[in-house]
């Protein structure tokens, strides 16, 4: 049995308060350039913003935070800015890993691991280890994470577990394999910066989450804004394929 209902499966029971929030950082290097500092400034600022929306999310009741910091497309980056993020993951790992652990956070990476450096990779292993048996906040955190990957690597795994299911293998055994599968699909998706679009995000699990876009840059979104994009997501009606007077008459 799946640890969670897919939102194509049955109707999710859903909330005043998101259980999950995913959101795509973006608008550090335009943040950067608007004061004539280099990019990685931004970066470097947008890390402070985590830890706050991270508290944000704990104090309100929020129990899964996904953050996408970094893209099977991000390698495409200058070198200089690739190499200054990878030394970024690690400085934040080595910070604040322990006080995710004072605070009952549990910290969880998806994404291709393979091309990170060995000591970046086992510094990951052990934040998630050190982290594994807190039941407060999951903090995920996509790093070389694509939405197609993951799709793909999840096919992979289920037929080399299970070839007997190649032709008749459900929703639910693939999502299984997925590398959210710890986790109910998003409820809210935020993205900062002011783009409209997924950017290989989590194609699969965002299939109806309600989606909000803001021109804020991630170095900005500030308490307030995170309030703002919560009171959106009070707005929505949710109704999974069914209509409105549906809802009412439930
Ligand atoms: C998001 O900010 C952070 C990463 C993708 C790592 P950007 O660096 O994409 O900032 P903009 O979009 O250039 O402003
Ligand atoms: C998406 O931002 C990825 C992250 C925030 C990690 P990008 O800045 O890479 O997205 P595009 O290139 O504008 O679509
Ligand atoms: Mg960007």
């Amino acid at each position: 049995m799946a640890l969670f209902s897919s939102s194509t499966q049955t109707v999710p029971v859903t909330g005043e308060i998101p259980q999950h929030i995913a959101v795509i950082m973006d608008g550090n290097g335009r943040w950067a350039k608007k004061r004539f500092l280099p990019r990685v400034a931004g970066h470097k600022r947008g890390v402070e913003v985590v830890r706050e929306v991270v508290r944000q999310c704990a104090n309100s009741g929020v129990k899964y935070l996904t953050l996408f910091a970094f893209s099977s497309e991000n390698w495409r980056r200058p070198s200089d800015e690739v190499s200054f993020l990878m030394g970024l993951f690690m400085e934040a790992l080595q910070q604040e890993v322990g006080k995710l652990a004072e605070n009952n956070i549990r910290l969880v990476m998806i994404g291709d691991r393979s091309r990170f450096d060995p000591a970046l990779t086992a510094k990951i292993g052990e934040a998630e280890a050190q982290t594994q048996a807190n039941d407060g906040l999951t903090l995920t955190i996509a790093a070389n994470y694509g939405g197609r990957w993951d799709v793909m690597q999840a096919v992979k795994r289920l037929l080399q577990d299970k070839p007997q299911l190649a032709d008749s293998f459900t929703e639910e055994d693939l999502s299984a394999y997925l590398s959210m599968h710890y986790a109910p699909e998003p409820d809210l998706f935020i993205r900062t910066g002011g783009e409209q679009r997924i950017s290989n995000f989590l194609l699969w699990q965002l299939a109806y989450s309600e989606l909000y876009f803001t021109e804020t840059l991630w170095p900005d979104f500030d308490a307030a804004a995170f309030k703002l994009a919560i009171d959106s997501y009070q707005q929505r009606e949710r109704r999974f394929g069914r209509t409105s007077e549906q809802l009412v008459n439930n």
